[in-house]
């Protein structure tokens, strides 16, 4: 590749140890000299712009499912065909990658039943982190991620649907699986087991459902049982693979933001101290470790018209990534955009996207995310990086970034 050519969209992720080791860096020169980038290979543009990016994910005439893309989008367009029907019809598709009239048929009602539960779930988040934190016990030394990370999502994502709590190994085991399916070059054994997970998810959901229908709980899984039964118009494959993905969804990300948020204050005991003399900034500081490490690395839209995006003509069915990363660092939306402050004033950050398809779970992840850092740094007030001199482990998922492991000394 010449000095000058742009990079190619894969090289920007995790699998490139550069990037993985500092995406700033990379993505700050795209920003700068290819601000609207097309990479004709995989037949996407890759958009930068803290304007442009926010300008796309609130537009709500784009579009999401990849079958709206034309054929020379590979990227968007990739596994249609493999996971289609046997008629050749779309596969079922979660509110993900659904567009309207779909999109809001089903995500109304659920949205609507699940910021119900969320409402009213801080004192049983509260519960869960307190036991969380009880189980870590007298350890002086031990892995955050395994510890504290990653049980607290599973576990109150599990709660909140209703899911049995002895089988929250398996959830996490299937959500690793499944979210390989955003994973473009994902290898056939991944996919093997992306398949497997999937099939073991729809065949337990399966299951809850018919009881949660013939014997309803405390739970999300039979408040939209109760809503079909009351006229929704979504049929059980919906709602199987709805409720899914928020169990999938539900933990990898909250539990990345919780480990890079850690790691954060770790590295910014100035900050850390702030935090400490005045818990109320824990909004503050949890919107500030979205917009500097956020958990998820890009989003995409899909061309409904010709249009132009930062001045550069895009084509109706055309595909675009945009770079929640990258946007969250663009000088031109934040002052000093690469220092950690919990005092900020204003943060814009895209980290959850936004217009119709924003984050459905982002009230319930920076819940988790303030319960869970303010009781760790109460319980544990001199808390230290292990070894401050080692690199940090970030985990290899394409458009993912989280931590492997993080070891503190309490
Ligand atoms: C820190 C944690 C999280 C981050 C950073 C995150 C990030 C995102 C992003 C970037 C999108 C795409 C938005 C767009 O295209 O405009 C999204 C969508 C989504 N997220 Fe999250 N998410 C998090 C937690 C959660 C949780 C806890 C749940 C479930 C309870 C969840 C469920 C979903 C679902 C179902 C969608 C699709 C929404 C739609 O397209 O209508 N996420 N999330």
């Amino acid at each position: 590749m010449a000095d000058d050519a742009p990079p190619p969209v894969l090289t920007l992720t995790p699998l490139n140890p550069a990037f993985r080791e500092d995406p700033y860096a990379i993505l700050n020169g795209i920003r700068e000299r290819y601000p609207v980038m097309r990479d004709e290979m995989a037949g996407v543009f890759f958009i930068s712009r803290h304007e442009d990016v926010r300008g796309i994910v609130t537009d709500l005439t784009l579009l999401r499912h990849p079958s709206n893309a034309e054929e020379a989008a590979v990227l968007t367009r990739r596994g249609l065909e493999e996971r289609s029907g046997p008629n050749g019809e779309p596969p079922r598709s979660s509110i993900l990658t659904l567009d309207d009239p779909d999109h809001a048929r089903i995500r109304n009602p659920l949205a609507q039943a699940l910021y119900r539960r969320v409402a009213k779930f801080k004192p049983e988040v509260e519960r869960i982190v307190d036991e969380t934190l009880d189980r870590i016990g007298d350890a002086r030394t031990f892995d955050l991620m395994a510890a504290y990370a990653l049980p607290i999502p599973i576990d109150v994502i599990a709660a909140i649907l209703g899911v049995a709590h002895d089988r929250l190994d398996e959830f996490r085991t299937w959500s690793e699986g499944i979210i390989q399916v955003l994973n473009p070059i994902a290898t056939e054994a991944q996919k093997a087991e992306m398949t497997r997970c999937s099939d073991a998810l729809g065949a337990y959901m399966t299951d809850m459902l018919a009881q949660r229908r013939a014997s309803p709980q405390d739970d999300l899984v039979s408040d939209m049982a109760a809503l079909q039964a009351a006229g929704a118009e979504i049929d059980d494959a919906d709602l199987i693979i709805n409720l899914s993905a928020l169990l999938v969804a539900g933990n990898l990300t909250t539990t990345d933001l919780i480990g890079n948020a850690v790691r954060l204050f770790m590295l910014n005991p100035g900050e850390l101290a702030k935090l400490k003399a005045d818990p109320s900034l824990i909004n503050a500081a949890v919107e500030e470790a979205l917009r500097f490490e956020p958990p998820v690395d890009i989003t995409g839209r899909i061309a409904s018209k010709d249009m132009e995006v930062g001045g550069c003509p895009v084509k109706s069915r055309q595909s675009m990534l945009v770079s929640l990363r990258a946007a969250n660092r663009d000088p031109a939306a934040f002052e000093d955009p690469d220092r950690f402050d919990i005092t900020r004033r204003k943060a814009p950050h895209v980290s959850f996207g936004g217009g119709a398809h924003i984050c459905i779970g982002a009230p319930l992840a920076r819940l988790e995310a303030q319960v869970a850092l303010l009781k760790l740094f109460e319980r544990f007030p001199d808390m230290k990086l292990a070894d401050p001199a080692a690199p940090a482990e970030w985990r290899q998922l394409p458009f993912f970034r989280g931590l492997e492991q993080l070891h503190v000394t309490v």
